[in-house]
């Protein structure tokens, strides 16, 4: 059985850790307290003791190893010379929008959303055009097709993000039928972040949108990498799928003068990930289940009026505490007054000071606390 351990990184370099002072008890970026499967550490101390550490260029077995990857996750078929290393999912979506898209054009998002995607259409000089879901009768975060519709009419490109940041939202066969058939009818590329998608919770299944048709594939670029799902963000390495010869080109040509080749190490933690790690990823995905189960229980008896929709995947729940009407944005109330470090909802939209996001990646003791934490803070405000 794999255990998952929660080394202290206090005092470490973790951004996480290192940003407010240690009173602090931080719920903020996106990455997970679990250390990393010992095989992949391995790998990369494998690689170290080779000694000699040139430039990169990942090899046919480390292609391979994605290509059946995808196979097993998601059943999708994808070709080795599909695949572009990247340093990271961010600059790929931004070499994307670079590539595809002209100043002055328009992109189409979901929102609440990720804020660096968020920012993204600005860097290029493309209009956004923000479609906001809501919950729908089911309780499924989801946006209005009408309005997607409308969007698509003015955008060169969709940005999806999926699963979703920060509302946890798995999207379902038709949900992503629909937004392919709109990329299709109004000439958009497809850009989809895909990189939570190996933490997909309750028995899930992620389907990557561009493996739902050949057409939609070809005009697609794809954004995964081993970092959410086995906790190994800082290793900067990731990847772009993107199956059509002539976008690749144009992607590649998106990337000169920024990005090169991508970090050795990343390379060989990548390749242990997706090839030996499924049954760590199985117990983090279980750990992060019963996270969100604690989370969904107390939260409501400990601070009434704060609600949340269970997440379909990942370690961030999204909390709406609104209804406290807190002094200032719930972020700021809950970093002066309970020394807990959420992320502020207006980092995911204009107007969502009343959100704040909350990464249960760490053990149920840390969690336990910072609840405990915020709820005193509440009681002590008066509320
Ligand atoms: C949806 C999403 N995309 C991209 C990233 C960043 O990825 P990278 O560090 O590979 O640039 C994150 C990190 O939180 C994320 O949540």
């Amino acid at each position: 059985m794999t255990t998952l351990t929660a080394p202290d990184r206090r005092g470490t370099d973790s951004n996480k850790w290192r940003r407010y002072p240690a009173d602090v008890l931080p719920l903020w970026v996106a990455d997970m307290d679990f250390a990393a499967d010992p095989r992949i550490t391995e790998a990369i101390r494998a690689r170290l003791d080779h000694g000699v550490l040139g430039y990169g260029r990942a090899t046919d077995a480390q292609r391979e190893v994605l290509v059946a990857a995808m196979q097993r996750d998601h059943g999708w078929q994808i070709e080795p010379e599909w695949l572009v290393f990247l340093p990271g999912v961010e600059g790929g979506f931004n070499m994307a929008l670079s590539a595809f898209t002209s100043p002055g054009g328009g992109v189409m998002q979901e929102l609440p959303v990720y804020a660096p995607l968020r920012a993204a259409p600005g860097h290029w000089g493309l209009t956004l055009h923000e479609i906001w879901q809501r919950p729908d009768a089911a309780g499924h975060w989801s946006s209005d097709t009408a309005k997607l519709d409308a969007a698509a009419r003015a955008s060169d490109a969709l940005l999806l993000c999926n699963p979703q940041n920060p509302t946890g939202r798995v999207y379902t066969r038709a949900e992503l039928e629909f937004r392919a058939e709109l990329c299709l009818r109004h000439d958009m590329v497809l850009i989809s972040d895909e990189i939570h998608c190996g933490l997909v919770l309750d028995g899930r299944e992620h389907i990557p949108a561009a493996s739902l048709s050949p057409e939609i594939a070809a005009r697609s670029v794809t954004l995964m990498a081993a970092s959410k799902t086995w906790n190994v963000p800082g290793l900067k390495t990731a990847f772009a799928i993107i199956p059509d010869a002539a976008m690749r080109a144009r992607f590649e040509a998106s990337k000169r003068g920024m990005v090169d080749s991508v970090n050795v190490l990343g390379l060989a933690g990548m390749s242990a990930a997706y090839a030996h790690c499924t049954d760590w990823r199985d117990a983090v995905r279980a750990r992060l289940a019963a996270n969100r189960d604690l989370l969904a229980a107390r939260l409501p008896e400990l601070i009434p009026g704060a609600t949340m929709r269970p997440a379909e995947a990942g370690f961030l729940a999204w909390i709406d505490f609104r209804a406290l009407e807190l002094p200032t944005p719930a972020a700021e109330f809950f970093l002066d007054r309970a020394r807990v470090a959420l992320s502020g909802g207006s980092d995911f939209g204009s107007g969502l000071e009343g959100w704040a996001r909350l990464n249960y990646g760490c053990t149920p003791e840390v969690l336990d606390e910072a609840l405990q934490r915020m709820a005193q803070a509440v009681r002590d405000h008066g509320l």
